[in-house]
């Protein structure tokens, strides 16, 4: 998927590369940022990071890409499109932030840049995101960039034996 690097008011956000491997383990072994991410264990050793690594820098990827977000050259957080469909022109939408950051309106900066890429250099037509039903923050920062709710999936991702319930939220990039 078609790379560049992108700027809002705050925040760069580039492509990944070896030196993050100290953040990707932080930031995904982080109880906060990983609370709700029932799709993915938190991260518990330096080769489970890199393996999240390998995967970010997968800059040939057809199925997916990912940012680092960066502020004032630090990485705070990470953002992306995975499950690319060509046929589509679908993907769906990831993103999280370091904890002392939230509430300060970065990741509707980051999302509003990423969008309008998708929209102009990737020419998707829909974005989906699909997030569990108890992470309300999540839910507000999607209905601040106007995604509408299209379902709920009671039995979306089985983690530690239970089932989580997830909304599917789309947005037509017009
Ligand atoms: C979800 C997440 C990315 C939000 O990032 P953020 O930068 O804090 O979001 P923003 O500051 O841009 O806020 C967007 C809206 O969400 C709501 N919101 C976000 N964080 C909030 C908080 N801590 N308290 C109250 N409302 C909050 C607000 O309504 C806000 O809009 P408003 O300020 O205009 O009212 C962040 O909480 C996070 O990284 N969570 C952990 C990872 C995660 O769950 N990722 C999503 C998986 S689906």
């Amino acid at each position: 998927m078609h790379y560049k690097k992108l700027f809002s008011k705050h925040l760069l956000l580039r492509k990944f590369h070896k030196g993050d491997i100290d953040f990707i383990f932080k930031h995904f072994s982080d109880a906060n940022v990983t609370r709700f991410l029932y799709d993915q264990e938190p991260l518990k050793s330096i080769e489970e990071a890199s393996k999240l690594l390998s995967w970010v820098m997968d800059f040939d990827s057809q199925d997916h890409i990912r940012w680092c977000i960066t502020l004032k050259d630090i990485p705070i957080g990470t953002c992306g499109f995975h499950l690319y469909d060509a046929e589509m022109k679908s993907a769906e939408i990831g993103y999280d932030l370091a904890y002392q950051h939230w509430n300060k309106g970065y990741m509707t900066e980051a999302l509003n840049v990423v969008l309008h890429h998708a929209k102009q250099n990737l020419q998707l037509h829909t974005v989906n995101a699909c997030v569990a039903t108890d992470n309300t923050f999540s839910q507000k920062l999607l209905q601040k960039l106007k995604f509408v709710l299209v379902k709920t999936d009671p039995n979306k991702h089985l983690y530690r034996g239970k089932y989580y319930p997830h909304h599917i939220y789309s947005l037509v990039l017009k």
